[in-house]
Parts: structure tokens; C-alpha cells; sequence
């Protein structure tokens, strides 16, 4: 179990996500609604709840090359690393938050046993693929029809891929959104996952799309620069607390943030990435389908102009009290 003393601090009024048994008709009418809901107890991946912990990775996680970011904070913001070169060549600073190294899980679980208060903390997160070892045995015995059952039901698009995310406790995942839909898979241990509809966009500043950043919140939730981002006030968030056996569906384009709880112990977590269904254009078009056509707009200015920093200056132009409120 767990206290309200192991989760950080934000400057946050946040709301709670339903929790609904596995076999609740009620989360289909979440799903459909593009809404987060916690299908708590899942079958799916009983598998890995049942054997999974750092012990067993080290003995079926396999291959010499798995993904570890090491990072001297507790934060490990994503960055994009096609996207630091067209920074540099543009004169926009960048600086990378996170080192991205290869590990064997022997070296990994030695150095989450040895750590102390000033090492680098670590975070692995593989793409499950046939190089991984054991653990792929486990993972075929997932409640596959299940999954497969959901994803026709939504109108989803095909399975792109399933991330396998070890974590050292207090470990964080800043704000961002993804561009699928998300079946997130909590295994081992216990994280805390804070989610923003697609309409808190201006709320939560998301980087160009340029920058490396892109798809993540410019805020830093620790220390909010509130004369920078005054907007952030506004989000209205809602949050759960993941346990073992819990699927977490993130939305497509919902922002979230991920921690793994403080003095709790390590996390392993599972994804599910589907793509989205075909676009529908029913109108009104849904928050998340106007982030993707604001996408599209920026990314056709960026190559239009052919730099970077002229996309903000024209928008300006063209929108700055034009509009009205
Ligand atoms: C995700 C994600 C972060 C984490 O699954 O999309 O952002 O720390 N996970 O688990
Ligand atoms: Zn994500």
C-alpha cells in the first residue's frame, strides 16, 4: 500500500479517474468517449503480475542492448533525437536532459540495488521484441482477445508496439501527449499517473514542433514559471494511483505525466500503442482532432518558411486581435 506522503507536490487541483472492474460494460463508454478509466484487476496481463519483479527480469529479461536513460534528476523528459540536429543547424540551444545508453539487466538491477542519494538515476524502456528473452513467453500468454476485442469495438488501428518501462522508485515522466491510444499496463509496484484533456493544450505549452521537446509541456510541474505560463493555472487534471493488475487507458493526444511513487520500490509497467482509428470528420470536431489539424498547420509553416524561428512571428500576425475573444 501506499500514503498521500509518497506522491510529490504540485501546484495542482486534480480529480479522480473511475476505477471500473475488468468486466464493467461502462468502460466501453469510456473508450468511446475519448475519457481515461481504470480497468482495475485486468486479466490481460495477469501473466506478468504473477511472476514479474526485478529478480525475475534479471533472470528472462534478455539481450545485450537494452534502452537505460540515466538522468541526474528525478525527471526524464523525452526528447526527439532526429530533431537536436535541425536545432544546432538553427542556432536554437539544446541541451539533452537524459543520456540514452545500451545495458545489460544484470548491470542495471546491480546498480538500482546499489544506488544512493546523488547517483544518476536510471530507466529502462525497451521495446518488447523478439530479442528481449524469456519474458516474450509471458507475454504471449496476455488476454489477447481481449485487447483485440477493444480495438476493433473503437475502431482502433493496428497494434504499433508495447514499451517494457523498469523504473527506480520516484522516477518521473513529465507532461506530454502521445499520438496513439494508450493500453497502459501497471505489473510491479506503484505509479501515480496525472492526466489533462486535449482542451488544456494552451494550459500546458507544449514545445514547437521542431524542437525536441515537441509533444511535451514547457511547464516544469516542480517550479511552474506562472509570468511564462499563466495559463497553466487553468489546467484541470485527474489523476490515479496504479496498482498491480491495473490498465490505465490513456486517450490519444491526453496529457499526462508518470511518476513511480517515492520509497516504494522499483516499477515495471507495460504499454499498449494503437494507432488511431480513421479520421471521421463529424462536426464539431473532437479537442484531440484540433491539436492534430494544429499540428499540421505548424509543421507546413516550419517548412514553408525554413526557419523555425518565423513560425511564431507569423502566427502572431496573423491572429494577434483579429479574432476577438
Ligand atoms: C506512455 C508513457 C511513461 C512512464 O506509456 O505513454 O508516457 O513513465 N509512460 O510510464
Ligand atoms: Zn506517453
Amino acid at each position: 500500500m501506499w500514503d498521500q506522503s509518497q506522491l510529490r507536490k504540485y501546484d495542482l487541483t486534480l480529480e479522480a479517474i473511475p476505477r471500473l472492474h475488468h468486466a464493467d460494460p461502462k468502460i466501453d463508454e469510456y473508450i468511446a468517449d475519448n475519457k481515461p478509466v481504470v480497468i482495475a484487476g485486468s486479466r490481460v496481463i495477469r501473466p506478468a503480475v504473477d511472476k514479474w519483479d526485478m529478480d525475475y527480469m534479471e533472470k528472462c529479461l534478455g539481450g545485450p542492448g537494452l534502452t537505460v536513460f540515466v538522468s541526474q534528476s528525478h525527471k526524464f523528459k523525452y526528447f526527439d533525437e532526429n530533431k537536436v540536429q535541425y536545432c544546432l543547424r538553427h542556432g536554437i540551444d539544446f541541451v539533452p536532459p537524459t543520456r540514452r545508453c545500451k545495458m545489460r539487466i544484470g548491470e542495471f538491477v546491480r546498480r538500482l540495488r546499489e544506488w544512493k542519494k546523488g547517483d544518476d538515476r536510471l530507466y529502462l524502456q525497451q521495446a518488447v521484441n523478439s530479442s528481449v528473452g524469456n519474458v516474450v513467453k509471458d507475454f504471449m500468454k496476455f488476454d489477447w482477445e481481449y485487447l483485440a476485442g477493444k480495438q476493433a469495438k473503437h475502431n482502433w488501428g493496428p497494434l504499433s508496439s508495447n514499451l517494457l518501462l523498469l523504473s527506480m522508485e520516484g522516477n518521473v515522466t513529465p507532461c506530454h501527449y502521445d499520438e496513439q491510444q494508450n493500453f497502459f499496463g501497471q505489473v510491479y509496484g506503484y505509479k501515480r499517473c496525472i492526466l489533462f484533456p486535449p482542451s488544456d493544450y494552451e494550459c500546458l505549452y507544449p514545445h514547437p514542433l521542431y524542437h525536441p521537446h515537441d509533444r511535451q509541456s514547457m511547464v516544469d510541474f516542480d517550479k511552474p514559471d506562472y509570468s511564462r505560463f499563466p495559463k497553466f493555472k487553468k489546467a484541470r487534471g485527474c489523476e490515479a494511483v496504479l496498482e498491480p493488475g491495473d490498465i490505465l487507458y490513456i486517450p490519444i493526444y491526453w496529457w499526462h505525466h508518470v511518476e513511480s511513487l517515492m520509497r516504494a520500490g522499483p516499477t515495471i509497467s507495460v504499454n499498449f500503442w494503437y494507432k488511431g482509428g480513421p479520421i471521421s470528420l463529424e462536426y464539431p470536431l473532437k479537442d484531440h482532432q484540433k491539436v492534430s489539424i494544429s499540428r499540421n498547420v505548424e509543421k507546413m509553416l516550419v517548412e514553408v518558411l525554413q526557419d523555425p524561428k518565423e513560425v511564431g512571428p507569423l502566427l502572431e500576425m496573423m491572429a494577434g486581435g483579429r479574432f476577438g475573444e
